[in-house]
């Protein structure tokens, strides 16, 4: 992430009707986001402790206090500014949320000895809005600690389960809800209608929200910030900068100069590819910048993972730097930045993750520079942007292209970085796409990557005997790059694309075949 003047705020201006979702901890936050987008209400994650003078200046229409694993008894318990009881909005919470309206407005919650969790049925013991349209009884997945033992003023139990009285609690004058259980999970049956219940129903969500209203909003609030000021990207020819790219250029055209550094580190054509469809094609001002000699040179000798990512992020910065001034008077810098990567919430508790591998980006440069930040994906998760992305006219394949690490072929020629070693993995990883894609297999598994092992073996081609490198294939299905397995492919498919590689890729005698699942390993080999 970035510093400089972020402009988050600004992309919601136009979008009235937000669901704030007050983040109390829980692993389900983002779930619940995410569900309410399902339903075309744009809904947006909140530290819980927002002022609420931010949640109205952002338009909120409706609350949901997340759950969480704190005990609302305890001192230090996460708690929302007090004013959002009073804003005169519906108001949902979920577990820690249903607590904490408990706990606040005049009721008593108690310490449990244990956790409930797992599944239970919900039997409804009257009507209301919340489940407008549900059987009356149903299976919930619960995962809470403390009970609420007395209900606050104004509240009447609307359902029971098993263990609670007070599963779901409603006080209809101020339009304030309560579940035990957790509607936003999968294991709850007719959570989502809940969820659409409290939107649509009780918060008079219209449900317009589109990714072609997106693209309007945003383009307009593009144009309003930028005013006449020159707009930078470095485009990396990956989805986020690529969406980003396109947006911003239909906001503000010629204003907007993209920077793609060609590394030396690409793969087979991408460079090419690059220039085509944002050259040609969107006929974007692109400055492509031919910098491969400068990072092999910097590269040249070393060996270290770590190292040569290092050298790769020092070397991109100032490259770009360079690039930018050329071009003039620049205002801004343009990143292609997703939800997910500026989520506001703060774990309570959580652990934030060791550092595996230095990521690369651009960190820093904003600042040096003195360039604001233009990022106007920053509401979006990975799929909205690809639906965004489709809306502005990419092609599938840049949408849903697999994930390419930012320093390239680096991390795939194990040992030193080198022409001919490059070379040679580029064109067995060229067969390798080639051949998955023939298979209708390469959109269904998160990455297949062929890695160049700095190791030669003996072989025999014809009548001679070879001494060559090893190339190895890197196919894994994954969810989130945080865990991964490798992909079971049809053996005749491995068996054709080790025959094409070491026929087709001169240097190669020996392909093998990586079958190891992250963790322990990881996908990358360095
Ligand atoms: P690992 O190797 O850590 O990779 O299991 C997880 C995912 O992240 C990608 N990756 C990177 N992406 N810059 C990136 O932008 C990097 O330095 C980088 N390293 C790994 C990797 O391809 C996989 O999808």
């Amino acid at each position: 992430m970035v510093g400089g003047a972020r402009l988050t705020g600004g992309f919601l201006r136009f979008m009235a009707q937000v669901i704030a979702v007050l983040d109390f901890g829980s692993q389900y936050t983002q779930v619940i986001a995410r569900r309410l987008r399902e339903f075309s209400v744009y809904s947006k994650v909140y530290r819980f402790d927002t002022p609420v003078e931010r949640l109205r200046s952002d338009g909120v229409v409706g609350v949901i206090l997340s759950g969480g694993p704190s005990s609302v008894l305890a001192p230090n318990a996460p708690r929302p500014d007090k004013g959002v009881f009073d804003l005169g909005l519906p108001t949902l919470g979920i577990c820690y949320g249903l607590q904490l309206l408990g706990h606040t407005l005049g009721g008593e919650v108690e310490k449990s000895t244990h956790r409930e969790y797992g599944r239970g049925t919900l039997t409804l013991q009257g009507p209301c809005p919340l489940f407008e349209g549900l059987p009356t009884s149903f299976r919930v997945w619960n995962s809470h600690g403390d009970r609420l033992r007395q209900l606050p003023t104004g509240f009447h139990p609307v359902a029971s389960t098993e263990n609670s009285d007070f599963a779901a609690i409603h006080d209809p004058d101020r339009r304030f809800f309560g579940l035990q259980f957790h509607p936003e999970v999968f294991h709850t049956e007719h959570g989502t209608e809940i969820l659409r219940n409290f939107v649509i129903r009780v918060c008079g969500c219209r449900g317009d929200w589109t990714m072609a209203n997106y693209a309007e909003s945003a383009i307009r609030q593009i144009r309003e910030t930028v005013g006449k000021e020159n707009v930078i990207l470095g485009l990396s020819g990956g989805v986020d900068s690529s969406v980003a790219a396109a947006l911003i250029h239909q906001a503000i055209g010629e204003q907007l100069t993209c920077v793609f550094v060609d590394n030396g580190l690409l793969r087979k054509n991408e460079r090419a590819a690059v220039e085509k469809l944002f050259g040609d094609n969107f006929k974007m001002n692109l400055i492509v910048s031919d910098a491969r000699e400068r990072f092999l040179d910097r590269l040249g000798g070393v060996t270290d993972p770590e190292k040569k990512r290092k050298i790769i992020g020092n070397v991109f910065v100032e490259v770009f730097e360079e690039e930018i001034e050329g071009i003039g008077e620049v205002g801004f810098l343009a990143q292609g930045t997703i939800y997910p990567d500026v989520i506001e919430s703060v774990p309570i508790g959580g652990n934030p993750a060791a550092l595996i591998k230095s990521h690369h980006n651009v960190g820093g440069l904003p600042e040096r520079m003195r360039l604001k930040v233009l990022e106007p994906l920053n509401q979006l998760f990975k799929d909205e942007v690809r639906k965004l992305g489709a809306e502005l006219g990419l092609p599938h394949e840049v949408l849903w292209r697999q994930p390419f690490p930012g320093p390239g072929l680096a991390v795939r020629v194990i040992g030193e970085i080198t022409e001919e070693n490059l070379a040679i993995l580029r064109e067995a990883d060229a067969i390798l796409i080639e051949e998955m894609r023939k298979a209708d297999l390469y959109y269904r598994v998160w990455q297949s990557f062929a890695v160049f092992l700095p190791v030669r073996t003996v072989g025999v081609m014809g009548d001679e005997r070879t001494y060559d490198y090893v190339i190895a294939l890197r196919i894994v299905e994954s969810i989130d790059a945080m865990t991964a397995d490798w992909a079971q492919l049809p053996h005749e498919l491995l068996q054709k694309i080790s025959n094409r590689i070491i026929n087709e890729v001169v240097g190669v005698n020996r392909v093998v075949l990586d079958i190891s699942s992250k963790p322990p390993s990881t996908i990358e080999w360095e």
